[in-house]
């Protein structure tokens, strides 16, 4: 749960948010009890492998959910008011307007046959009551404000590169000057430069535009610059919580340490991505206990039996039985 101060301060509060897909005649809990707090302006990270749950969970801020899934318990609220994320009609206002998502691979989210300022003056004239000109004069200027030349918005999306058709999307998601974006891996689909000059624009558009900023990616390595704080996600919860920081100098998880040991590290000799052992779990047949546990070099005996709360742990929150908070407190008692 999110406690009262927190609540106060917060733009955006997932609180004990639980979705399931049902899936020929089964149930999949793809997030299972997600809670996590932004603040105005704070740029988070939700990191985790492949089926972690990350995009479930944005689309579940945003009430995009697919029509098989279920918000089976938990909430979104937003300058605390419950959003209601399962109703895609009730959502489309605040869509765009608060909370804007932008999705990796451009070339599929825009549409081939129209000139990309036609495409970002589209929301300008459908949520903000624009004419087609007032619409036109903003497009441009949002062309200009992601670091693309106005005259440029007379192209299609197949004459720009894949950097600028993201920068592209960037500017539709900002059209209806929204207070979060979401990015759904959207550096993914680019070289290594590009990727670190979008991530840069997105930084500086939170700064100037006072932004909050969801950052979801699988590499963990793409968040340091952007990003105040670290959530690392597994098997559909949230493991660890804290400043980036505390992620990439003390990781409390055992999954948090393998994965930033992953990252290659030219300085100490690692050039290559060292994977994690193992898979990720099966949601449909999820292991009991700690679903980590298969993998973790450091299990112990309840860990197949007790699922591991994400407890407060002074200012990060780990969900591992290494670290409950209780067990941290006799330790500090008795040093
Ligand atoms: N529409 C759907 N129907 C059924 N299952 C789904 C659906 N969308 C996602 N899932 C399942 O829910 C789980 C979480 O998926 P999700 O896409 O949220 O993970 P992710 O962390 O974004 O992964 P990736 O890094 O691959 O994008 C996975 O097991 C996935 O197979
Ligand atoms: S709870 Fe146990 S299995 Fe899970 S991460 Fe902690 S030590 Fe490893
Ligand atoms: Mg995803």
């Amino acid at each position: 749960m999110i406690n009262c101060s927190q609540s106060r301060a917060s733009l955006l509060e997932v609180d004990g948010l639980t979705v399931e897909y049902r899936l020929k005649g089964l149930s999949l809990r793809a997030i299972d009890d997600v809670s996590f707090a932004v603040r105005p302006g704070e740029a988070i990270a939700l990191v985790g492998e492949s089926g972690s749950g990350k995009t479930t969970t944005a689309m579940a801020i945003a009430g995009l959910l697919s029509s098989n899934a279920r918000v089976s318990s938990g909430e979104v609220r937003y300058r605390g008011n419950r959003l209601p994320i399962d109703n895609d009609n009730a959502m489309r206002l605040h869509r765009w307007s608060e909370t804007s998502v932008v999705f990796q691979g451009a070339m599929n989210a825009l549409n081939p046959v129209h000139r990309v300022i036609k495409q970002i003056a589209e929301p300008c004239m459908l949520k903000l009551s624009m004419s087609r000109d007032q619409a036109t004069v903003r497009a441009k200027e949002l062309l200009e404000l992601v670091g693309i030349p106005a005259d440029r918005g007379t192209a299609y999306p197949h004459q720009l590169s894949g950097g600028m058709r993201q920068r592209v999307m960037i500017a539709m998601a900002l059209a209806c000057r929204p207070s979060i974006i979401i990015g759904d891996e959207p550096t993914t689909a680019l070289d290594v430069i590009t990727q670190a000059q979008i991530l840069k624009l997105l930084g500086e558009l939170r700064s100037r535009l006072n932004l909050a900023l969801i950052l979801i990616t699988h590499d963990l390595s793409v968040v340091a610059e952007t990003c105040d704080r670290v959530m690392i996600m597994y098997a559909g919860r949230i493991v660890e919580d804290g400043t980036v920081a505390e992620i990439f100098t003390k990781p409390k998880h055992p999954y948090t340490r393998l994965l930033i040991d992953s990252i290659p590290n030219p300085a100490n000799g690692k050039k290559m991505i060292r994977p994690i052992a193992g898979d990720p779990p099966n949601l449909i047949n999820r292991p009991p206990g700690c679903a980590f546990h298969p993998r973790c070099p450091s299990a112990m005996g309840e860990c197949a039996i007790e699922i591991p709360r994400l407890d407060k742990l002074g200012s990060r929150r780990v969900a591992c039985h290494l670290h409950r908070s209780s067990l941290e407190d006799k330790v500090a008692a008795h040093a």
